[in-house]
């Protein structure tokens, strides 16, 4: 049976630490619709045409560390406006929300364009201080060294680029659970989610 959690939200809001964990916890499939947009970044940025590196892109091209680099984001959010380009992305993402065994979809369109009918639909946020000081500390972690105030400008021309476009703009559907987890740890940000979900499987 299909079972769909569709989860939005601006960059570093948790949305896909959220998802990957509530994936484990429910044994539902999990895809990061972000790795779609910024493996065609990164394609762009080696010259290819973004539309082309849209029609073309694989499920291996999904994998590595190398798509997470603040270069490729950018590269990413700028990619996302193309309407084209999005809507090369759409079936792939269709029929992975709507597989048999439960799937969860994190992005900033899921709950508006990707799957409308969605079973739960959460709409993660936080300031976006808080935001940048995640990214910025996650990076470290990962041993890539970053300027705090470059993290948040990069985070806010995102989030400006994703909520002004005009196709599938970054905006919580009417039906979103809105989660903000700006003084929430990620085992509560997690607790508050598995509440929403358990409430529509019952
Ligand atoms: O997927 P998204 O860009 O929305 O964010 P994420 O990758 O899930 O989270 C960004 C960083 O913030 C990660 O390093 C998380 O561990 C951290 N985080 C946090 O510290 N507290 C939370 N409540 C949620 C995430
Ligand atoms: O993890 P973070 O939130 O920083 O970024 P991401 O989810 O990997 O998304 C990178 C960029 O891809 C976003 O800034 C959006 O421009 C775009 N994107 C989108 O337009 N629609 C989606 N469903 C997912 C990502």
């Amino acid at each position: 049976m299909a079972f769909t959690i569709a989860i939005d939200g601006p960059a570093a809001s948790g949305k896909g630490t959220i998802s990957r964990l509530l994936a484990a916890e429910y044994g539902f499939a999990h895809l990061d619709t972000g790795l779609l947009y910024r493996a065609v970044g990164a394609r762009m940025m080696e010259g290819v045409d973004p539309l082309e590196a849209a029609k073309a892109l694989r499920a291996e091209a999904l994998d590595g560390d190398a798509l997470r680099t603040p270069e490729v984001a950018q590269a990413a959010s700028k990619v996302a406006v193309i309407p084209e380009v999005r809507a090369a992305l759409l079936d792939f993402q269709r029929a992975f929300a709507r597989r048999s065994g439960g799937a969860v979809l994190d992005g900033r369109d899921i709950g508006t364009v990707i799957c409308p009918e969605a079973e739960v639909k959460l709409f993660v946020t936080a300031n976006a201080e808080t935001r940048a000081r995640r990214r910025h500390a996650e990076l470290l972690e990962r041993g890539i060294a970053s300027d705090y105030a470059e993290v948040l400008a990069d985070v806010q021309a995102r989030d400006r680029r994703d909520m002004e476009r005009s196709d599938a703009p970054l905006r919580p559907a009417p039906d979103a659970v809105r989660l903000d987890t700006t003084t929430m740890s990620i085992d509560e940000a997690l607790a508050a989610a598995r509440a929403v979900v358990d409430s529509r499987r019952a």
